[in-house]
């Protein structure tokens, strides 16, 4: 196959419980996560040179040489498939980004994701699964969730994950101040590292249990991040006021999503607060449900 497009959807984390921390700094988390439909696009075509370009309304400022998550993926798949004998042409690869940096959806992780996967079928490569899960983790704490794009508990430091097939889907609207948080320095500002695991998942297709369950969890990244930006709380406070049945931060923020009862909801408030805050990524986004092959 010599062209190829991937989509790297927003990871949201639905709940994410800090439980502890590893001797190397990272923390333990216990999370819920699944993925949007739609996100930024990868497109991967075979060429006579390597090469990376970058369109999209967050493409300004990202870098195109090893800094970037997609190069270092590329390099490191590379090699892998190399040494399984496999052939490694060169290729071209494009990010279109459409999703805010920085901003506790994913993000590189998920570039550096749909970029494995599109050289795996612009190469035609064959790797086990194992072998693709260890160098996705050396890429990041998140791409390995990232990778396999699929409601999960996530647990470790992310990368132990545990296939969430009951996870309906969901309406969200996705809402960013366009104030980039950094993720270390988020988890350098919890107060608490030793923080209770999530309570057991619902075991139904029903969107009311899984509201019940999600209201009783927590990001416990939250009040760190607000710190660095304020205007979390005054997010949630918006998509409270209009019909979220739950408002709460993913990943380290400042994303913050609103959970909605349908897609028509979402959408009037994604109207709403486009015109109230101009200047801000807003979003309605529909997730993938557990379910689907
Ligand atoms: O793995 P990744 O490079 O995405 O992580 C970025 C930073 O976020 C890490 O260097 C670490 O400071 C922090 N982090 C953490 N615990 C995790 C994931 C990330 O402390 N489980």
């Amino acid at each position: 196959m010599s062209l190829v497009v991937e989509t790297a959807p927003a990871k949201i984390n639905l709940a994410l419980h800090v439980t502890g921390q590893r001797e190397d700094g990272y923390h333990l988390l216990d999370s819920l996560v699944t993925f949007t439909e739609r996100g930024d696009l990868l497109t991967a075509r075979l060429a006579d040179t390597d090469d990376f370009t970058l369109s999209g309304p967050f493409s300004k400022g990202l870098e195109t040489d090893g800094g970037n998550l997609v190069i270092r993926a590329r390099d490191l798949l590379r090699d892998a498939v190399q040494a399984a004998g496999g052939d490694t042409p060169p290729v071209v690869l494009h990010l279109e980004k459409n999703l805010p940096v920085a901003s506790g959806i994913g993000g590189g992780s998920a570039d550096a994701a749909a970029a494995l996967r599109a050289l795996m079928r612009v190469w035609n490569a064959t790797l086990p699964d194992a072998t693709l899960a260890t160098l996705a983790l050396r890429l990041g704490a998140d791409v390995p969730m990232c990778l396999a794009g699929r409601p999960a508990i996530a647990r470790g430091v992310g990368e132990d994950l545990t296939p969430v097939t009951t996870l309906p889907s969901l309406n969200l609207l996705l809402v960013n101040p366009l104030k980039p948080v950094s993720t270390p320095e988020t988890f350098r500002r919890l107060a608490r590292r030793d923080n209770p695991p999530m309570e057991p998942l619902p075991s139904s297709f029903a969107l009311t249990d899984w509201i019940d369950f999600l209201a009783g969890q927590r990001n416990d990244l939250e009040p760190a991040a607000r710190q660095i930006v304020p205007e979390i709380g005054f997010i949630t406070t918006l998509m409270n006021l209009t019909g979220a049945r739950l408002a709460c931060m993913s990943g380290s923020g400042a994303t913050c999503f609103g959970l909605y009862e349908t897609r028509e909801a979402a959408r009037a408030a994604e109207r709403n607060l486009r015109s109230a805050q101009p200047g801000w990524f807003v979003q309605a986004m529909t997730t993938v449900s557990g379910d689907e092959p």
